[in-house]
């Protein structure tokens, strides 16, 4: 395999892809960020200078700046999406033509492009609810919404696609956590810690349900090594990746000690009990990968931003809540 030097990161200008380009342009690599922009176009400025980033505010479902976009990269990494339930929901024809039409022209473009790896952000909700304790990749999919669903099929698209020179890798990532340049505060940990500081009071839904959690720095350490594994260890193969998976009241009691002081926990029945525990055995055996970050660190992290003023106006700027911002913008 010759070496990955230019990337494009379709959605690199969200939450995880706000994390995710500074650590390529830190490695070397060329990096093209394909993105509408939806939660800000200042998010790079400070790389406004640096000849190895490329921003292009555009849609993926244009197929003509999709050709353009892809001349000259060696990988994609696919991040773009309406990427949550609620939003989702919002406008479920807006969402399919997104997170589902658009991806085969997207892949064969890719493909078409030269570009030899293409990895994909699925997700870990794609199992659904599953009885058994350890959620491995090779259980069946049980998708419970469309955004889950979409995923799921999307994956199979990928996977029938792949061919001799164009490897394909598909990650299911846990919930993530912890601070980010585009910060989303409408994920589990994040919601609770910016709720506890804020406000000393924190919503508990069910409490319960386990949710898996990986923080945003094992995320994007993660896909920077999918642009280096040897292709035969990655092609075709599909790995869950999460760190912790504690219950939602245990979140809690994590974000209050590090809160440090009281706060008041309101515990509320909750129609959204899915729970899973997703097993990340196989992605350590066959490549060795073991997330370092805790959702102490996150929590952590999360604070020191907001006391810090990283993050103003948490409570209410619709800039790190997809709902409210999806809400605003109209799209279609
Ligand atoms: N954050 C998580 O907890 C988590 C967990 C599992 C999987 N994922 C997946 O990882 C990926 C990244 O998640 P995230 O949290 O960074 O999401 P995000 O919502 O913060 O970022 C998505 C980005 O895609 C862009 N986008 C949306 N529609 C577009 C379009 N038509 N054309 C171009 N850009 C478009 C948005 O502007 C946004 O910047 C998503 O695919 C998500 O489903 C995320």
């Amino acid at each position: 395999m010759t070496e990955i030097s230019t990337v494009l990161i379709t959605g690199g200008a969200g939450y995880v892809g706000s994390s995710l380009v500074p650590k390529l342009l830190k490695e070397g690599y060329h990096v093209k960020v394909l993105d509408l922009f939806l939660y800000g176009e200042d998010l790079f400025d400070e790389f406004q200078d640096n000849p190895y980033l490329t921003l292009i505010q555009g849609d993926i479902r244009d197929q003509e700046l999709l050709r353009t976009s892809l001349a000259g990269c060696d990988a994609v990494i696919h991040l773009a999406c309406i990427s949550n339930d609620p939003s989702f929901e919002l406008d479920k024809e807006l969402g399919k033509s997104i997170n589902l039409d658009a991806f085969e022209p997207l892949v064969d473009i890719a493909k078409s492009s030269g570009v030899r790896r293409f990895i994909y952000a699925s997700s870990s909700s794609v199992y659904g609810i599953k009885k058994e304790k350890n959620v491995t990749e090779e259980l069946e999919l049980e998708p419970l919404t469309d955004y889950s669903l979409y995923k799921a099929q999307c994956e199979e698209i990928l996977l029938k696609k792949r061919e001799e020179g164009f490897v394909t890798l598909v990650i299911r990532p846990a919930t993530v956590c912890g601070y980010a340049p585009r910060l989303r505060l409408d994920v589990c940990v994040n919601i609770l810690t910016c709720h506890a500081y804020h406000t000393g009071k924190m919503k508990v839904f069910g409490g319960e349900q386990l949710r898996p959690n990986l923080h945003i720095e094992d995320m994007t350490e993660l896909y920077l090594q999918s642009l280096r594994w040897p292709d035969g260890k990655i092609d075709g193969k599909v790995f869950n990746v999460g760190y912790e998976n504690y219950s939602v009241r245990n979140i809690g009691h994590i974000v209050e000690s590090a809160v440090g002081q009281h706060v008041e926990t309101v515990v509320t029945p909750s129609d959204d009990l899915r729970s899973y525990h997703i097993s990340s055995e196989k992605i350590r055996e066959e490549l060795g990968f073991e997330p370092r970050h805790s959702i102490e660190d996150a929590v952590e992290g999360l604070i020191e931003a907001f006391k810090s003023g990283k993050v103003p106006e948490a409570m209410d700027n619709k800039r790190y809540y997809n709902i409210k911002m999806m809400q605003a913008v109209h799209l279609k």
